[in-house]
């Protein structure tokens, strides 16, 4: 499987930034500058999105928590990290974090959920498939915005509006298929053993404050963060609380050490 295309800053324990869907690692942008004052923070584009290419088969969250952890190897990074996803970036970060709980130090689960989707959500999977192939990734955000940002208009969702643009078809596809189709990790996070981040946006209408609250009672290390005036995509609509709340945390003694 071809390597994932990414980038990165910083140097200092590795932190990797995993993007919400249909953008890419640009999305990361902001906490690359941010958390690379004292972490190498590496922002891959998953299958298909940005700069990555997509595998003639195979997009699932396993095939992608894999490909995460190959892509750490290339880059020599042995030592534990510490492991962060937005909504399908989280899906894939706790598909990594079931294969591989040894090489993270912490995890940070922002405005994502633990369970499958239900037969009513894959229906809706099968709909967007439909419109996306009929229509354009561009399309497809336009509908998906007034679920995205607390407010419209706003710098962060001007810069998502463009990121979605430039993403294709194909690609899409593909994820809405991974999307619709991926396991369940309720039970495993009782097994985590590591400090997490449950990071959620108060006005989030995709993965609401609920969906949080219940992942971080299942966890045993958890911390949960409410981010006052963000919707779904946090860390576009109130960057300076998400990086606050993030930095609290890493600072914090939970993030340091298994
Ligand atoms: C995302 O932001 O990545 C998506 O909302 C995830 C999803 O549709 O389940």
């Amino acid at each position: 499987m071809s390597a994932l295309a990414h980038r990165e800053s910083g140097n200092g324990p590795a932190l990797v930034l995993l993007h919400a869907f249909p953008l890419d690692g640009r999305m990361w942008r902001r906490q690359l500058d941010t958390f690379g004052v004292d972490h190498r923070v590496i922002a891959p584009d998953a299958f298909g999105f940005g700069q990555s290419p997509l595998p003639a088969s195979g997009w699932t969250m396993d095939s992608m928590a894999e490909a995460v952890a190959a892509l750490l190897d290339g880059l020599r990074i042995r030592e534990p990290v510490i492991l962060g996803g937005l909504s399908m970036g989280g899906y894939i970060a706790l598909a990594f974090a079931k294969r591989f709980p040894e090489r993270l130090s912490g995890l940070i689960l922002a405005d994502t959920r633990a369970d499958a989707d239900s037969p009513v959500a894959k229906s809706t999977r099968d709909e967007t498939i439909a419109f996306v192939e009929a229509n354009s990734v561009a399309t497809q955000f336009e509908k998906m915005l007034p679920n995205m940002f607390s407010s419209a208009g706003s710098e962060g969702s001007r810069y998502a509006r463009e990121l979605a643009a430039e993403q294709c078809i194909d690609g899409t596809v593909a994820a809405l298929h991974a999307l619709r189709d991926r396991a369940d990790s309720v039970a495993a996070l009782r097994s985590f053993d590591f400090p997490t981040l449950v990071l959620v946006g108060r006005e989030d209408a995709i993965t609401p404050k609920a969906v949080s609250e219940v992942m971080a009672k299942e966890l045993k290390r958890a911390k949960l963060e409410v981010i006052p005036d963000a919707g779904h995509l946090s860390n576009l609509d109130a960057p300076d609380a998400f990086d606050a709340a993030v930095q609290k945390w890493l600072n914090g003694s939970a993030a340091r050490g298994p």
